[in-house]
């Protein structure tokens, strides 16, 4: 359909930071503002998908006719996305899931002492991996954001976390901004280098590759 290119997908989207808790009121997090996750599940519903946000903490209401599921940590997310990936048609993985958490959350505030205090963080799993791992017949779409070495780094990540799609973007042209700068590569090898635009732009775009990619897989 013209109108509705996603209609009968179900779609699940993640978006914003994951915090990492090292005390009742500390946490490690990053600059993710959520809202080319937020954006990317609006146009989605709008295309007439079946969309579930899963969100990090982010400032943002949740988008019309999408059904939100609040997380906080990578391993809140990750069990969210374990729970509900197996119904859906695509995920896209914008969220900016934290490397590293600290080994040890506190139960009671740390109380300032002399001299540096050691944090030993230990990884989180990369939730992106472990579907690519599981996938058969889904589409996944993921993202990195880099401060170098772009395109080296953006086909790695593609091969290895078994991609149909990955759209990177330097970091300085993507975080906490409402614009974005970014290149898609396909699994194919193919890759498309986008103008600056507007993060609702943006979604269209990524929307519009995804509809394509669901027409490729089905012929
Ligand atoms: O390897 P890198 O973290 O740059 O890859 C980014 C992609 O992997 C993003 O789509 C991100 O959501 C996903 N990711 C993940 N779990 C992690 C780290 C990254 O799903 N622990």
């Amino acid at each position: 359909e013209k109108d509705a290119p996603l209609r009968g997908k179900k779609i699940l989207v993640t978006a914003g930071p994951t915090r990492e808790g090292l005390d009742p009121v500390r946490f490690f997090s990053n600059l993710s503002t959520g809202k080319m996750g937020y954006a990317i599940a609006e146009q989605a519903a709008r295309l007439g998908a079946d969309v579930t946000l899963i969100s990090g903490p982010v400032q943002l209401d949740a988008p019309p006719n999408v059904t939100i599921v609040r997380v906080v940590s990578a391993l809140e997310m990750r069990a969210a996305v374990l729970r509900d990936y197996q119904n859906v048609d695509a995920v896209i993985q914008s969220a900016a899931v934290a490397d590293y958490r600290p080994e040890e959350a506190h139960a009671q505030k740390i109380k300032k002492q002399d001299g540096p205090l050691l944090v030993r963080l230990v990884r989180n799993p990369d939730i992106l991996k472990e579907l690519g791992l599981k996938k058969e017949k889904q589409i996944l779409i993921g993202f990195a954001a880099e401060t170098e070495n772009l395109e080296a780094n953006a086909k790695r990540k593609l091969e290895t976390k078994h991609l149909d799609l990955l759209v990177a973007n330097l970091a300085a042209d993507g975080f906490a901004t409402d614009t974005n700068k970014v290149t898609f590569y396909f699994a194919n090898g193919r890759y498309e280098p986008h103008q600056r635009l507007p993060k609702h732009e943006v979604a269209s775009r990524i929307c519009a590759a995804l509809a394509a990619l669901f027409e490729e897989s089905e012929c």
